[in-house]
């Protein structure tokens, strides 16, 4: 992320399985043309709906982005079978009052940690090749990343887990956990 970003206030987190009626409103928030990206084509608000349920049975990982109980941005990282295995898929949405602060950038890190603590090999991006901003977010990775040009972007190639990168994803996944249950007693201390 460059210099010039300032992260907007908010929590990025894992999600929880109750959680997919969050990530589905955040995805249904999306404006026409980020929701055009994010799916490659333009897709009904039924698609979405049950896009949500799906991802959440499928075992996937979807890290939010919380400006307070709200997710106003996701990253998921997908299984391509019943396991993990050496290939996923990535994808990412950020509804439009926050684009462009940062957070992308962000959720691109955790997807990448995400893969490489479960041995993932090969990340695929699904986004459109005239996707910018995309672009420009996976050379900030370009360590771990060779691009490909066509209907994937760009695929990662992260280096295997190691002690660090498992410990910073279970301190965060803590720290996480904590936030929500924060959140969840000042909303009680609020309404009582
Ligand atoms: C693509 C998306 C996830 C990026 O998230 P974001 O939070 O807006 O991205 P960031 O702010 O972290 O980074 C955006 C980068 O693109 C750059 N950028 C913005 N507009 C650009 C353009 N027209 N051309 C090239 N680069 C551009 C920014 O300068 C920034 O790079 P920098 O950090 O080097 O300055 C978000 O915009 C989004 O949800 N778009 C719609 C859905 C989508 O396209 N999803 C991806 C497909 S799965």
């Amino acid at each position: 992320m460059s210099e010039h970003h300032h992260l907007p206030q908010g929590t990025i987190r894992k999600l929880w399985p109750g959680e997919a009626p969050k990530f589905r409103d955040h995805l249904l928030r999306l404006d026409k043309a980020s929701r055009r990206m994010r799916f490659a084509h333009g897709v009904s608000d039924a698609f979405i709906e049950d896009y949500a349920t799906r991802m959440a049975d499928m075992g996937g990982i979807v890290y939010g982005f919380f400006d307070g109980t709200e997710v106003r941005a996701a990253a998921e990282l997908k299984k391509l079978g019943d396991t993990w295995g050496r290939e996923a898929e990535a994808a990412f949405s950020v509804e439009q009052p926050l684009q462009e602060h940062g957070i992308g950038t962000e959720l691109m890190g955790r997807v990448i940690r995400a893969a490489r603590n479960r041995g993932v090999q090969h990340l695929c991006l699904t986004c459109l090749a005239d996707n910018n901003k995309m672009q420009a977010i996976a050379r900030h990775y370009e360590a771990d990343l060779r691009f490909e040009y066509g209907e994937v972007v760009g695929e990662i190639v992260p280096q295997g887990p190691n002690y660090f990168s498992l410990l910073a994803e279970a301190v965060e996944d803590r720290f996480g956990y904590m936030m929500a249950v924060l959140d969840l007693q000042n909303r009680v201390v609020k309404a009582a």
